[in-house]
């Protein structure tokens, strides 16, 4: 018997005859949709929508497309609820479409150019990378991932407001409740345009906060600030994280270990503890895998992240041994509810 959220395989006779097929075929066209919702974020149809049903025809001269295909696009994510027919030819966006709208709460937009743009050619290469240990964005593109967007800064946007994207989205749970540990200066590393910082800063006025990053992305992390209107207690700062770190009472580390390699995790560690003084906090904001057949978000992120960065998602007592590895003993860990983000929280105590 089917129960809940449980994805026990149905005993052969329990579903229609095929019913396993039809799944399995929707499952492997998932690179269709794929592309078809790129062109809806990359024209930003669903802003276009979001003011009103239109036709395909009038869509198609406004975003220098051609009318047949642009029609065949909409009708196929009609079928995913992402656009609705309306009468006079016209389409309208649905609540699932809208999240496609750029510069809206909620919105996707910036990680479906980014997943699209230089996440999808290189899941291309996932054999090849279980059969070399290479990422498939090495084998694709003969370079690491951030090395590439330092020669590529055209796809910063895309990281930086994918990576916001998520404080609107599947962090929205964990932020809204979440207190950080005591201490005056807060230090967001690797923290691009700083939104989590901003999140957790907003409401309390009493601390100071440094956002770091690459050079690169230092300047929306500035901008950002200015945005929030916390220029004057937030500074940005640029740089290698695997070189050194500037010096605070609180360190956050929010979706950063999951990019590498446990050595790699060891050595930034290394790099915190070097400037921390004992006693200093450390956050680490990360969506925890889980051990058994839920479906859970961060089992897909655990596959983006070999294929992309050659990083992993952890368990919870994963990130407790890691941690450890480097002088922080966790404290507690703070989770949202159904399956969201976690904050773990742990003390630097000099070995
Ligand atoms: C996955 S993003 C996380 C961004 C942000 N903390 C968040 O949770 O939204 C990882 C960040 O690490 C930065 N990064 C990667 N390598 C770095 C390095 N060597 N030094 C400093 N920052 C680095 C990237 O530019 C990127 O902004």
């Amino acid at each position: 018997m089917h129960h809940g959220l449980r994805r026990d395989p149905a005993p052969s006779g329990e579903r229609p005859a095929g019913a396993a097929s039809a799944q399995m075929a929707e499952m492997l066209s998932g690179f269709a949709v794929s592309q078809a919702l790129y062109v809806v974020a990359k024209l930003d149809l669903a802003a276009k929508l979001l003011a009103g049903p239109r036709t395909p025809a009038e869509l198609a001269k406004e975003s220098d497309v051609l009318e047949d295909p642009l029609r065949r696009v909409l009708h196929t994510l009609s079928g995913v609820g992402v656009v609705t027919h309306r009468e006079g030819d016209r389409f309208a966006v649905t609540d699932l479409g809208a999240t496609l709208a750029g510069g809206t709460p909620g919105s996707l937009r910036g990680t479906a150019l980014l997943w699209m743009e230089t996440h999808y050619e290189a899941f291309g290469e996932l054999l090849g990378t279980l059969r070399t240990g290479s990422t498939g964005f090495a084998l694709r593109h003969g370079q690491e991932f951030v090395p590439y967007l330092r020669e590529h800064p055209e796809h910063l946007p895309g990281l930086t407001s994918a990576m916001a994207e998520l404080n609107g989205g599947p962090r929205q749970a964990l932020l809204a409740g979440y207190r950080l540990p005591e201490g005056e200066v807060v230090a967001d590393i690797g923290g691009a345009d700083g939104s989590v910082l901003a999140a957790l800063l907003a409401d309390d006025p009493r601390r100071r906060g440094i956002v770091m990053d690459l050079p690169e992305v230092v300047p929306a992390a500035t901008a950002r600030m200015s945005e929030a209107g916390l220029a004057g207690r937030v500074s940005t700062v640029g740089g290698d994280f695997f070189t050194g770190v500037p010096s605070a009472d609180v360190y956050l580390l929010s979706a950063v270990l999951h990019d590498w390699s446990d050595e790699d995790c060891v050595r930034l560690l290394g790099r915190i503890a070097e400037a921390a003084r004992p006693g200093a906090r450390l956050v680490v904001i990360e969506s925890l895998l889980p051990l058994d057949d839920e479906p859970h978000p961060s089992k897909l992120s655990d596959l983006i992240m070999l294929t992309m960065a050659g990083g992993r998602e952890r368990t919870g007592s994963e990130y407790t041994t890691l941690l450890g590895t480097a002088g922080f003993v966790v404290d507690r860990t703070v989770s949202a509810p159904a399956g969201g983000y976690s904050a773990i929280e742990a003390t630097f105590e000099a070995g």
